[in-house]
């Protein structure tokens, strides 16, 4: 236990994270660090912190400011070695997906969080879809039974991205490099995370296979339009990730399935704009019927966190709540000393999987085994 966190925010993304460490009482901002300056000035602004404490580098912010905890938002290929940097000098880091831009650094994040937690100091992967309501709601059904024993789930991530892919000069950004430089499912956290907490809290990916469509908007770029992960967990389920970040379309949009022996629940979906379930004659449900019924029939099963007081202000937050949830989360967890919700083993559950699929398209699609890390 402890009674107050003192947060650092990295990178402009994590002033998402505001709202949620903003309500957890015992938190504050310390100190906010950014490359560009008039990000900066207006990160700084938005969390409160003064100008001493506006940084552009990071190592002479953790330095200089010692926060106890740090919220990394910065490009991907920095979210290894900036966690690991924190985690080395005894700060808790939380940090955006996807953990880590290779396996090897995924081995050292693993063992550096490892090494801290022998002293209580934790990572958390801010993985904002496994905190979207109706995601944790369709967790609390399948971890009740719900739905049966799971044997099959989807999920997509379709968001037509392009313009994020390069400066207004025409130079390429980190995007260019990092998402759509290679071809793979090289973002899949966002649908893999959720599905897979669904299959139960250790399940896992054992294999991956990976196919793409080829390259049809953006020739400049390598990257399948769309491509496909098919995994097979260890615990006997399939699951189908579908990646997009370049396809034309009319908005981003999430995308998601699970099928049980009992019963099934879908997303909503462009003409169907409601969330749906159906439980089947023999689930243990007695609004069981042959028909679809709204998955917010069941709002009773939410874990009581999320239906508190702290649940307008989650909801006025961004992605659906989503924010709001990881940084209060991550940081009552860390002032009560208890695990995070979602911590090294988890974020390289939901990330190693990806970065395997960048081998198995290249090799045609082979099914590869997931190291276990
Ligand atoms: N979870 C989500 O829903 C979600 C949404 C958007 C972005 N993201 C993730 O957030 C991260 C940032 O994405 P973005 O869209 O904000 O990218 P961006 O390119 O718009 O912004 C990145 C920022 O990081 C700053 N930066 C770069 N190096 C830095 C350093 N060493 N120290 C401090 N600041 C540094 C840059 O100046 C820039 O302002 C990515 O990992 C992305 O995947 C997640």
């Amino acid at each position: 236990m402890r009674e107050t966190l003192g947060v650092a925010l990295v990178g402009k993304r994590a002033g998402a994270f505001i709202a949620g460490f903003s309500a957890t009482p015992g938190v504050r901002i310390v100190a906010v660090c950014e490359r560009d300056a008039s990000a900066r000035d207006a990160l700084g602004t938005r969390a409160g912190v003064s100008a001493e404490a506006r940084y552009s580098d990071y190592g002479r912010m953790l330095a200089d400011a010692r926060p106890d905890a740090v919220a990394i938002g910065t490009p991907m290929d920095l979210h290894a070695e900036q966690s690991i940097i924190a985690l080395g000098m005894g700060i808790h880091a939380l940090c955006e997906v996807t953990a880590a831009v290779t396996i090897n650094e995924c081995r050292v994040l693993a063992s550096t969080a490892q090494r801290a937690a022998l002293s209580g100091v934790q990572y958390m992967l801010a993985e904002n879809a496994c905190f979207r309501r109706e995601l944790v709601l369709v967790r609390a059904l399948a971890s009740s039974g719900r739905f049966g024993r799971l044997y099959y789930a989807e999920g997509e991530y379709l968001h037509d991205v392009k313009h994020l892919h390069r400066n207004a000069d025409g130079t390429p950004t980190w995007r260019a490099t990092w998402q759509v430089g290679k071809r793979g499912a090289t973002y899949a956290t966002h649908s893999l995370g959720p599905v897979l907490d669904w299959f139960g809290p250790d399940s896992r990916v054992e294999t991956v296979a990976c196919h793409g469509t080829g390259v049809w908007t953006d020739p400049g770029l390598p990257h399948d339009d769309s491509c496909l992960m098919i995994c097979n967990l260890a615990n006997g389920g399939l699951v189908r990730i579908r990646l997009d970040m370049m396809s034309n379309r009319p908005e981003g949009a999430s995308w998601y399935q699970v099928q049980g022996t009992l019963g099934v629940y879908e997303a909503a979906r462009g003409s169907a704009p409601h969330p749906v379930v159906w439980f089947g004659e023999n689930a243990p449900d007695p609004k069981g019927s042959r028909r679809w019924g709204s998955l917010w029939d069941h709002e009773e099963a939410l874990p009581g966190w999320m239906t508190g007081p702290l649940a307008q202000a989650a909801t006025s937050a961004g992605h659906g709540g989503g924010d709001f949830w990881v940084a209060h989360t991550f940081a009552d967890a860390i002032l009560k000393g208890t695990p995070v919700p979602i911590g090294i083993d988890r974020a390289l559950a939901y990330t190693v999987p990806g970065l395997v699929s960048e081998a198995s398209i290249e090799a045609g699609g082979t099914p590869l085994r997931v190291p276990v890390i």
